[in-house]
């Protein structure tokens, strides 16, 4: 697990944006697994400046998308649908049939997760899956206790995170409780995961996942596991990791071969 630094979220969106842009550019067709939420809109931004302005191509790119909530329509503003398609997918070139995101209205849930996953597979897999991070370790969807090996499914959410949600949807009453989400096992099958985290609100989970047990109590811990994962954040999401210094200290000197 690599913990990288950066002085702003800003810096950390743009970093992560290279690390895309590298992937996409060394191989058209990387399969790329993308976050909804506050934290990668930057990222997205960037992402669609390096398309207009420096002929980033995602014609044959595919995505997966972590999660989306049952019952709530694909055109519903609050859905993970809209999200994408008004934060990035609206703004570069990829190809609609090239993207995949939960159908929260699938009458056959468990049938439509199955599938979920082998589409996955048969896209050969995930390259690069970004991530942020809940305020209880949730990744994706998968709130504490979820199994360290679980495949995509259906969730219920947790008072917390209903909380969290709950503006998206003009209060707490009508937000979705049911979620269709990757499951961990799912994530920790891609070849790299980038977990985003910024803000002082993040520093405690982040250090908690980076520096804590592995335990299904903070998903995000199950990042451990994994063996490329970077987490790349601020300073002030850095606030609590005991160990800090020590990773800007590798950061800084990074050997060339180390180098993405
Ligand atoms: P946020 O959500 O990016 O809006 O903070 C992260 C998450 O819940 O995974």
């Amino acid at each position: 697990m690599e913990v990288i630094i950066k002085e702003s979220p800003l810096e950390g969106s743009l970093l992560a944006a290279r690390i895309i842009a590298r992937a996409v550019r060394k191989d058209p067709e990387t399969v790329l697994g993308l976050a909804t939420g506050s934290t990668p809109l930057i990222l997205y931004q960037e992402l669609i400046r390096l398309h207009r302005e420096e002929q980033l191509d995602f014609s044959r790119v595919v995505t997966f998308n972590l999660d989306e909530y049952v019952g709530l329509p694909p055109e519903h503003p609050a859905s993970y649908h809209s999200f994408m398609k008004r934060n990035l997918f609206d703004h570069i070139n990829v190809a609609p049939e090239r993207i995949n995101i939960p159908d929260g209205m699938a009458k056959d849930i468990r049938g439509f997760c199955r599938e979920y996953e082998k589409k996955i597979i048969a896209a050969g897999g995930i390259d690069i899956q970004i991530l942020g991070i809940g305020l209880d370790g949730h990744i994706g969807f998968n709130e504490p206790t979820s199994s360290l090996t679980s495949r995509t499914r259906i969730k219920t959410l947790t008072a917390q995170t209903l909380q969290e949600n709950a503006a998206y949807f003009g209060g707490l009453a009508n937000a979705p409780r049911h979620v269709i989400t990757m499951g961990i096992g799912t994530i920790l099958d891609s070849r790299m995961c980038l977990l985003l985290a910024f803000g002082e609100r993040k520093a405690e989970i982040v250090a908690q996942a980076v520096e804590g047990p592995l335990m299904a109590l903070v998903p995000a811990s199950a990042l451990q596991l994994h063996p490329d994962a970077k987490f790349i954040i601020d300073q002030a999401a850095a606030a609590c990791l005991s160990k800090r210094s020590y990773y800007q200290y590798v950061y800084d000197h990074k050997p060339d071969w180390q180098l993405d």
